[in-house]
């Protein structure tokens, strides 16, 4: 898989696609992910990649010039599945939609300023528009690292026990049941029994109990239940 990530801030993305998993990922080839800086598709002197907004108002304004030519120029040499531009108005990120989009070859993210950024790119360029959540961000760089680790973290082979990305919280609408380890008892405070007993059945039978019961308590609305 490839992920090229467009960004007018390209030193806000390096970290964190360079350690843990998504480092380990990128070395075993398994996915490949290019930060792409915009002001390089710039055509003017001083490499602007924003003006004033037509009809006044505060805030600068990603210009469409440097976007088109960069997607452009991507577009020319491989065809992408989607373009996505991350943005507080754009369809609420989930698992569901982690699980989709890492099924994927090719994809692009704009990590765009909310406000900021010319509605023609979002009309013509962008395929689908994504958020992380109801707040406000600075920029779409934040958004456009979770949304890259949540789904590299499921491509074949990033993890390397297989289960753990499947046994994730929301991989199947539940959240995770707890897990420990040593030392079994701490301060007085005990691991449960049935964690140490090796009755494997029983174990994977009190995970899932844990697991809808957690679920039913924090988040009812995943079981389709009133909160
Ligand atoms: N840009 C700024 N805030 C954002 C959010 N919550 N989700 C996606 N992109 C954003």
């Amino acid at each position: 898989m490839r992920i090229d990530i467009i960004t007018v801030l390209p030193e806000l993305l390096r970290s964190p696609f360079d350690e843990s998993i998504i480092k380990r990922a990128r070395a075993r080839g398994i996915v490949e992910i290019n930060i792409i800086n915009l002001r390089d598709y710039s055509t003017d002197k001083h490499k602007s990649t924003d003006d004033y907004p037509f009809g006044g108002g505060a805030g600068m304004v990603m210009m469409i010039e440097p976007v088109y030519n960069c997607i452009s120029h991507l577009t020319s040499h491989r065809s992408y599945d989607e373009i996505i531009y991350t943005s507080p108005d754009g369809t609420r990120f989930s698992q569901h939609l982690a699980n989709e989009l890492s099924m994927k070859e090719n994809l692009i993210i704009l990590a765009g300023h909310y406000k900021g950024i010319d509605q023609r790119i979002r009309d013509h360029l962008i395929t689908r528009e994504v958020s992380i959540g109801d707040y406000v961000l600075s920029g779409g760089e934040l958004p456009a690292a979770v949304i890259t680790d949540a789904i590299v973290r499921l491509l074949p082979g990033a993890i390397s026990d297989a289960e753990s990305a499947l046994s994730d919280s929301f991989q199947d609408n539940l959240l995770a049941p707890p897990v420990y380890t040593r030392p079994a008892e701490f301060m007085g405070w005990k691991v449960p029994d049935i964690l140490t007993g090796g009755n494997t059945p029983e174990i994977e039978k009190w995970r899932f109990e844990q697991s809808v019961s957690i679920t039913r308590k924090k988040r009812p609305d995943l079981l389709g239940e009133e909160s």
